[in-house]
């Protein structure tokens, strides 16, 4: 349940006769920032869902083009563009899920937390739009730094009265498609098998790979853990660095977060076996969000998995405790930032 079958999935003839035949699930998607650099690409993916009844594409500009152009594959969603805060009730409505990568991207020297000053204010406004329009939707946090927008996006739905904390998920997927990416390189295994939990949150040190609960087992000496751990809570900055001022990661996140909205349509749809890792409100530490395994079901978050915390290496516990006081900052920043706006 765990494979990255989104992409393979959706590119071979086979498949796509196969959908045809089946009956179709109808879910209405909205991506909010949907002209930017993530945005793009992801509604590509998201348009190729079999699941996807409706597509709705927000952002401040630039999207009637994207929404024109996407509109042309076929497949069986419905693409509309939706320009402006005037137009964003409307792309909300009905909606069953909303994925939010709006606000601005890393920048060569920056830390995500270096992007709150901006992103705080847009994650809060959109999602005050979300609590009035689709209360029930899920909603998917891109939008950096992921550690505080989650955080403000509770507060949010708190001050409207609708929070639901079993909706509510900070994307960190490709925190865990760069685990199994790195991992299976370096050991040698096949890709599609490698499974890698990714816990804590999503920035520097509190990105924690659990790699001694990697799936299929394989064990990794002192040196590739330590190799493996900094390359995978660094991979951000790598992209970051080599688009050498153009932004950061994009398609790669375009297709983590395609997974993630894939594995929640499925879940919505009635598949009881989705598993994927998210930052949510969680009781598995003494902070009150951490990113863990989450079972995604009809209703949200069904289970977190405590096991995954549970017999962890030295290295893993240190490293757990390590992150604690960084990331507990985080969110009491965003909680903050959210309380002080009432
Ligand atoms: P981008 O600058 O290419 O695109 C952002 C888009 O958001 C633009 O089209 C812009 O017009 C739009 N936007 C700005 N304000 C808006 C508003 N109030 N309402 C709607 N749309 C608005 O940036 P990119 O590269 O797409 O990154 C977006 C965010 O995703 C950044 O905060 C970045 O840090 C984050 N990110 C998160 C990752 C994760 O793993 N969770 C990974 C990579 C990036």
């Amino acid at each position: 349940a765990l494979r990255a079958s989104f992409a393979s999935k959706a590119q071979t003839q086979d498949r796509t006769i196969h959908y045809n035949l089946q009956p179709q699930a109808s879910f209405r998607v909205a991506v909010l920032g949907a002209a930017g650099g993530i945005g793009q690409p992801l509604a590509l993916l998201i348009k190729m869902s079999p699941l996807v009844s409706d597509l709705h594409l927000y952002d401040i500009a630039n999207v009637k083009g994207v929404a024109a152009d996407i509109s042309h594959c076929n497949t069986p969603s419905q693409v509309r563009d939706f320009t402006g805060a005037a137009e964003l009730a409307n792309c909300l409505k009905g909606v069953d899920v909303v994925v939010i990568p709006a606000g601005v991207p890393r920048k060569p020297g920056m830390t995500r937390d270096d992007l709150f000053n901006i992103n705080a204010g847009i994650v809060r406004d959109l999602v005050s739009a979300v609590a009035d329009n689709c209360p029930g939707a899920f909603i998917h946090i891109i939008s950096n730094p992921v550690n505080s927008t989650v955080p403000i996006a509770a507060e949010v739905l708190k001050q409207k009265g609708v929070y639901d904390p079993k909706k509510l998920f900070g994307v960190t997927t490709l925190d865990v498609v760069r685990a199994n990416t790195f991992v299976a390189q370096r050991k040698n295994l096949k890709l599609i098998d490698v499974d890698v939990p990714v816990v804590g949150g999503h920035a520097g040190i509190t990105i924690l790979p659990l790699l001694s609960k990697t799936k299929p087992s394989a064990s990794f000496t002192g040196e590739e853990i330590e190799e493996l751990t900094v390359r995978i809570q660094n991979a951000g900055t790598e992209v970051v660095e080599a688009k050498a001022g153009a932004g950061s990661a994009t398609l790669s996140m375009a297709y983590a977060a395609a997974r993630f909205v894939e594995s929640s349509l499925r879940a919505l749809d009635g598949d009881g076996d989705v598993y994927e890792c998210s930052f949510v409100q969680s009781d598995l530490t003494e902070l009150p969000f951490f990113a863990s395994r989450v079972k995604l079901g009809r209703k949200g978050v069904e289970a977190l998995i405590p096991s995954d915390l549970q017999g962890l290496t030295e290295y893993e516990q240190k490293a757990l405790e390590a992150l604690k006081p960084e990331l507990k900052a985080s969110i009491e920043k965003g909680i903050a930032f959210a309380q002080k706006q009432t």
